[in-house]
């Protein structure tokens, strides 16, 4: 078995935050190396989030079901840290699947001025989901989305966005 990873540290100085989610990337890539299992390394990569970033209340996945809501599609609750949280969203529906509907990282600085948020924790005061695309951002495969929460405003901002998106990346490459 995989022994976790050390963590980074991370501070409120730019340049070492990024820093960190450099570390964080390696630490994860680490984690997963060797293994391809799609859950397996879901569940670890959710776990070594909200162990490493600081001021989350909720990390993990919904996976987007092509087959549900007869031919629709609908993102349904993966793997994940924190509370447990509504299990069905559709495409357009709250951060996830307005997400989805855009493809492309939704960064809410407070989730009660987001039309349609939905709430699964009342601790949650801001949010950021990431999509799970493989290949080409407007035409490859849709594989879900990572959603983080957090219980202070404006908690992810620029860096926040290009460090998850390497996480995601490389989480990505491991289930291929
Ligand atoms: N707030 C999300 C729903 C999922 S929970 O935050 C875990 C949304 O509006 O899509």
């Amino acid at each position: 078995m995989n022994e976790t990873p050390a963590l980074p540290l991370f501070t409120a100085d730019p340049a070492a935050r990024t820093n960190a989610y450099r570390e964080l990337d390696a630490a994860l890539a680490a984690l997963l190396a060797g293994e391809h299992d799609p859950i397996a390394n879901l569940a670890n990569t959710a776990a070594l989030i909200f162990q490493a970033l600081p001021q989350l209340n909720w990390a993990g996945f919904y996976l987007w079901h092509a087959d549900a809501r007869e031919g629709q599609g609908e993102l349904v609750l993966g793997p994940f840290q924190g509370k447990p949280a509504c299990v069905r969203i559709a495409p357009g529906r709250g951060v996830c699947g307005t997400a989805v509907a855009q493809r492309a990282t939704i960064l809410v600085p407070d989730v009660h001025d987001f039309p349609g948020h939905i709430a699964c924790d009342s601790a949650s005061n801001s949010e950021i989901v990431v999509p799970l695309i493989r290949g080409d951002r407007q035409r490859g495969r849709l594989l879900g989305v990572l959603d983080l929460d957090s219980p202070i405003k404006n908690r992810f901002d620029e860096i926040d966005r290009e460090g998850l998106e390497r996480l995601v990346t490389t989480l990505l490459r491991s289930i291929r």
